[in-house]
């Protein structure tokens, strides 16, 4: 019976400490470039994926690109868990929630193009630059 006890006390901090660890690494800003791939969302996809490196784009928050609306507010806040931008931009407009594609252009070249216009150093604009695999003007 004791022993019993013990044993479950112990699965349960086990349980307790991986599920912190995966809530962290779900938050925490990846250090090393991560590959976006909407395969999943666009399974006829035209272009190959994207590198996405975080540590380039340090010094900007985090809520510059992610959000969660809530009455047209952007709730969500660093520590929280981010979803995968296909979790709710899909491959066709859903009213104000813009397809996947033009969510991504119009986070990512979008800034790039400001930027540029500014004269700043920033990332690129060319479509290669960015889906290096090719696709349909490669
Ligand atoms: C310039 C835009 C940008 C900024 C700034 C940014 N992120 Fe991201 N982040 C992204 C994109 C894009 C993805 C990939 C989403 C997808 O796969 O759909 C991502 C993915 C992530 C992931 C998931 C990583 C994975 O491997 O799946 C985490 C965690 C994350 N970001 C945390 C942060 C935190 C914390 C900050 C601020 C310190 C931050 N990000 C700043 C654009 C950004
Ligand atoms: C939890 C759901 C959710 C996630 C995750 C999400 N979005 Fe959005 N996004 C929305 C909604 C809803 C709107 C519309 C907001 C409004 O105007 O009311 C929006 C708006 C946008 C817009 C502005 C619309 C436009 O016309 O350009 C861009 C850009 C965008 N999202 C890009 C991204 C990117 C890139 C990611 C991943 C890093 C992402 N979103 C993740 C829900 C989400
Ligand atoms: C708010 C502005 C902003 C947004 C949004 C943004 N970038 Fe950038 N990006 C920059 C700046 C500034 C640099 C230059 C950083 C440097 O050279 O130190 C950069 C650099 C880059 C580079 C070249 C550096 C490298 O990693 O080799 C790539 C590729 C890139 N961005 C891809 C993306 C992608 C993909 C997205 C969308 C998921 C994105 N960026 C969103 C501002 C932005
Ligand atoms: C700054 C980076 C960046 C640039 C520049 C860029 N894209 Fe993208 N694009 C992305 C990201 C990120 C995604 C979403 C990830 C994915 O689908 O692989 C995407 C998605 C797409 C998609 C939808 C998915 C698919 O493969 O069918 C198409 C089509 C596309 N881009 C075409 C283009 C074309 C054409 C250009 C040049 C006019 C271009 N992109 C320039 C970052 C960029």
């Amino acid at each position: 019976m004791k022993k019993g006890r013990v044993f479950l006390a112990f699965v349960v901090c086990i349980a307790v400490a991986a599920a912190l660890t995966l809530a962290y690494a779900a938050s925490k800003m990846p250090d090393k470039p991560i590959v976006i791939d909407s395969t999943t969302a666009i399974p006829d996809k035209k272009r190959g994926p994207v590198n996405f490196d975080h540590t380039k784009h340090k010094d900007f928050k985090c809520t510059q690109c992610h959000h969660e609306y809530k009455d047209g507010n952007n709730v969500w806040q660093e520590g929280q868990e981010v979803k995968k931008c296909s979790e709710c931009h899909k491959k066709e407009d859903q009213g104000k929630q813009v397809k996947l594609e033009k969510a991504m252009h119009d986070q990512c070249v979008k800034c790039h193009k400001d930027m540029k216009k500014e004269k700043k150093q920033t990332g690129p604009t060319a479509c290669t630059k960015c889906h290096p695999k090719g696709g349909d003007d490669k």
